[in-house]
C-alpha cells in the first residue's frame, strides 16, 4: 500500500475510534428528560442507519415505533430488538404514499395519543461509484425531499405537549452542501436565496427541485449549474437541509411546553445497502448522531446541520 493510501486509512481509523469513543459517553441521569414513554418513530427502519437508530434509541429506554414500507421485513426487524427486551413496535410506512403516511397517522394517534420524537431516515440512492445517471431522479427527489416532507408536516400536529420540546432530526448528507468547497449550485443567487434563512420559503425549495426534476426531463440539467457528483441525491439533500432551517424558524415561535426543535445531520459514508456497503462507518457509529440529537437535554438546539455530534455550516 502506498503511503498516502497508508495515512489514509489510519485517519479513517482514528476518526473510527474517536466516534466509538464519543458513543460510549453515557447519557447520565441529570441529562436524561426521556422515560419509557418517550415515543420515537423512525422512518426507514427495517435495515441500515434507520435499523441502527431504532435499536440504540430502543437501548436508552424509549418506545421504538419502528416503520417500514415492507411489512413482513419491518416485523422481522422488530422481532430481533423484542427478542432482545427492546420496547420496538412496528407500524407499516411509506413515506412518499399519502395514504399509508395518513393512517400511519392515525394509528400513532389512537395508539399512543402523539409521538415525542420523529426521525426521518428513510431515503434511496441509485448511483454508486462514479455513476451519475438521472433515470430514478424522481424517485429520489420524492422520497428523499417530499418524503421527509410529508411526514415532518403528519406529524408536528401529533407532537405530545413536553416541556422537554419534541424533536425532529432529518439524516441528510455533506452532499447537499450549500457552500461547501465541492459539490455546490454553481448558481451564486440560487445558493444566496437557498442560505438566506429569512427569505428562505417552502415555494423556493419546492421550486428549485422541481425546475432541476424539468431540466432532468429536459435533458438539459448538466448544463444547469446543479452539484457535480450523485446530483439528483445532492439536489434532494440540499433541499433537506433548507426545509430543516426553514421549519426551524417557522417553528421557533411555538409556546413553551409545545416546543418542537429540528436538526438534520450528515452520517458519513457508510457501509450499508445503499453505498453497496462500500462505506468507512459502521451503521452503528452513523446512527449516533442521530439519537445524541434526538436526546439532547434542555440545551436546546434547532435548524443546525451536524456531523459526528458536531454543527458544520449548511
Ligand atoms: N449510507 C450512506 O453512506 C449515507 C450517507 C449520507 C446519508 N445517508 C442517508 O441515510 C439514510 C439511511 O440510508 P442507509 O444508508 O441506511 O440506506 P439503506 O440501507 O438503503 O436504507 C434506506 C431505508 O429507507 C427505506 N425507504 C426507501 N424509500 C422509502 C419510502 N418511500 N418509504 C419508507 N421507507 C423507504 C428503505 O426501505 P426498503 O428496505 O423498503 O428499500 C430502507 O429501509 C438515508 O436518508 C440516506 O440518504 C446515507
Amino acid at each position: 500500500m502506498d503511503h498516502k493510501k497508508e495515512k489514509a486509512k489510519e485517519k479513517r481509523e482514528k476518526r473510527r475510534q474517536e466516534i466509538s469513543l464519543l458513543r460510549t459517553i453515557p447519557y447520565s441521569d441529570h441529562r436524561k428528560w426521556w422515560s419509557s414513554d418517550t415515543v420515537a418513530v423512525v422512518t426507514g427502519a427495517n435495515r441500515g442507519i434507520g435499523f441502527e437508530i431504532s435499536h440504540q434509541l430502543a437501548s436508552h429506554g424509549l418506545t421504538v415505533v419502528l416503520t417500514s414500507r415492507e411489512t413482513g421485513v419491518g416485523e422481522e426487524a422488530v422481532k430481533v430488538m423484542q427478542e432482545g427486551g427492546l420496547n420496538v413496535a412496528f407500524h407499516q410506512l411509506d413515506i412518499v404514499d399519502h395514504a399509508s403516511v395518513e393512517a400511519f397517522s392515525d394509528w400513532i394517534k389512537e395508539t399512543y395519543g402523539g409521538l415525542d420524537i420523529l426521525i426521518n431516515n428513510a431515503g434511496v440512492s441509485f448511483n454508486v461509484g462514479t455513476e451519475n445517471s438521472m433515470e430514478h431522479a424522481e424517485t429520489v427527489i420524492q422520497t428523499n425531499y417530499f418524503g421527509t416532507k410529508n411526514m415532518t408536516n403528519a406529524m408536528i400536529p401529533l407532537m405530545r405537549p413536553s416541556p422537554s420540546g419534541g424533536r425532529i432530526v432529518s439524516v441528510s448528507s455533506r452532499l447537499g452542501r450549500l457552500n461547501g468547497k465541492k459539490n455546490r449550485i454553481t448558481n451564486v443567487t440560487l445558493r444566496q436565496q437557498l442560505e438566506d434563512v429569512d427569505s428562505l420559503s417552502e415555494e423556493l425549495i419546492d421550486n428549485t427541485v422541481k425546475f432541476f426534476l424539468e431540466q432532468v426531463k429536459e435533458g438539459t440539467w448538466e448544463s444547469g449549474g446543479w452539484p457535480q457528483v450523485f446530483t439528483d441525491y445532492s439536489v434532494s439533500k440540499l433541499a433537506v437541509n433548507a426545509y430543516t432551517r426553514l421549519m426551524a424558524r417557522i417553528l421557533e415561535d411555538r409556546p413553551e411546553g409545545h416546543k418542537i426543535y429540528i436538526n438534520c445531520y450528515c452520517p458519513g459514508w457508510v457501509k450499508t445497502a445503499m453505498t453497496g456497503w462500500s462505506g468507512h462507518i459502521s451503521p452503528e457509529d452513523a446512527a449516533d448522531t442521530a439519537v445524541w440529537l434526538a436526546l439532547l437535554p434542555d440545551q436546546f438546539v434547532s435548524g443546525k446541520f451536524w456531523a459526528e455530534r458536531r454543527e458544520i455550516s449548511f
